[in-house]
């Protein structure tokens, strides 16, 4: 409980209807902050990984220091338009709309064992997209982590029927 109970649930946010689950209390917390990343990494410790991939934004957060933890590089999957070098894209669908994430061509060499991190899986297309670039770059997806699951929406489940691995530190019902 000393992860999941440093998140707060802010009703209504954005939307009507919307629980959102808020990180920002976990982070600013020094005991949560530390225990959140050392879990995620050392679940991997017994495992060979080569690169964690972080989604923007919140992915940036908690990926980039489960790669120093690690020892090992980390690799940003952008919103477009945003990475400077020759990308490879994915679209994806969101609630309203969709968006599309992007990554360096050259930020997987082939074989890499890469773990995939963000803070949240709801639907799981994120992610979904994500794990489908760092493949199309000739990467395996060793495992998906996140902080928090919501397991009602289905993400985990659209995943693991992809054969993907996934792992979250907590859950709350209910979306
Ligand atoms: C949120 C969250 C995950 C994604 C999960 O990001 O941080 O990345 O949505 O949703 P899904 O499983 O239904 O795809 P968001 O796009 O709101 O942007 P942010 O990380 O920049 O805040
Ligand atoms: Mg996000």
């Amino acid at each position: 409980m000393q992860i999941k109970s440093r998140i707060r649930t802010i009703a209504h946010y954005p939307h009507e209807g919307i629980m959102f689950r808020d990180i920002t209390t976990l982070l600013k917390d020094a005991i949560g902050l530390r225990a959140t990343i050392q879990e995620i990494a050392k679940r991997q410790k017994e495992v060979q990984i080569d690169k964690v991939a972080g989604i923007e934004s919140r992915g940036f957060i908690i990926g980039a220091p489960v790669a120093y933890e690690l020892g090992v590089g980390f690799v940003p999957i952008r919103k477009k338009g945003k990475l400077p070098a020759e990308t490879r894209g994915r679209d994806y669908q969101l609630e309203y709309g969709s968006d599309r994430i992007e990554i360096h061509v050259d930020a997987i060499q082939k074989g890499d064992r890469v773990l995939l991190v963000d803070d949240l899986i709801a639907t799981g297309g994120t992610a979904e997209a994500a794990a489908a670039l760092i493949q199309e770059m000739g990467g395996e997806v060793v495992e998906c982590c996140f902080v928090i699951d919501l397991p009602d929406i289905g993400g985990r489940s659209r995943l693991e029927n992809q054969g993907l691995k996934v792992f979250a530190l907590c859950e709350f019902e209910g979306g």
